[in-house]
């Protein structure tokens, strides 16, 4: 039986997708990088190296290992900048909710989340107590899609992978919580996440009802 739910942060909870995106975007901008809908959706849940070396493919130079801090430094100083002010009005709509009816159900929660300003965010939405345990990038060494982040979290929460569910709204992570051998639920593009056993629009049509019913190889 499902025992807990796994939550990404970027674009599941927190309105920050479309932040740390147009900070890219910046710094493609910056060195002359092109930039369009295909590299963003590939960066998307990929951690600060990983992004940036997907930006880099297509950069008209090579760049140095130095050169490479100094760039995610000062895409990360875009980034750090606008999330500053955020506050809990930047929590996706129905965020909240969905969180509190997975504790409400007696199930556990978890976040797993690939960037390194997770635990500032989760002081800045205020839904730090929200979770049972939280993992960021400072504590794996493997990005998703490799399945070490979600595999850490069911190891925090006590429980095994076959019992938890992820969220997420990348293609990444879709992969990382099927290779960890969870059940995933995918928020956003269908086409994008289609290896998800369900796609929601957003986490606001999350209802934990339907994952605790359903076996999971049913498919709508
Ligand atoms: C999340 C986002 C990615 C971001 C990564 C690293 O997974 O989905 O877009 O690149 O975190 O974030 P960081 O804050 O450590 O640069
Ligand atoms: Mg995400």
């Amino acid at each position: 039986p499902l025992q807990a739910v796994i939550f990404d942060l970027d674009g599941v909870i927190a309105d920050t997708a479309v932040v740390h995106r147009a900070a890219w975007e910046q710094l493609a901008h910056d060195i002359g990088a092109p930039f369009d809908e295909d590299i963003a959706e590939r960066m998307k849940g990929v951690d600060r190296r990983g992004s940036l070396e997907i930006l880099l493919e297509r950069a008209p130079h090579a760049y140095s290992e130095r050169e490479k801090r100094v760039l995610e430094d000062r895409k990360n100083g875009y980034y750090v900048a606008q999330i500053e002010c955020f506050g809990p009005g930047q929590l996706l709509r129905g965020a909240r909710r969905a969180v509190e009816s997975v504790r409400t159900a007696g199930l556990s929660t978890a976040l797993a989340s690939a960037s390194r300003n997770a635990p500032l965010l989760l002081e800045r939405l205020g839904i730090a107590g929200l979770f049972d345990y939280v993992v960021d990038a400072s504590q794996i060494a493997h990005s998703k899609p490799h399945p070490e982040i979600f595999l850490a979290a069911a190891k925090g929460l006590g429980i095994t992978p076959e019992t938890c569910l992820g969220v997420e709204d990348a293609a990444a992570g879709v992969d990382s919580i099927l290779a960890a051998g969870m059940r995933a639920v995918g928020v956003g593009d269908a086409t994008v996440l289609s290896r998800a056993e369900d796609v929601l629009p957003g986490i606001d049509a999350f209802d934990i009802q339907r994952y605790l019913n359903r076996q999971p190889t049913d498919r709508d």
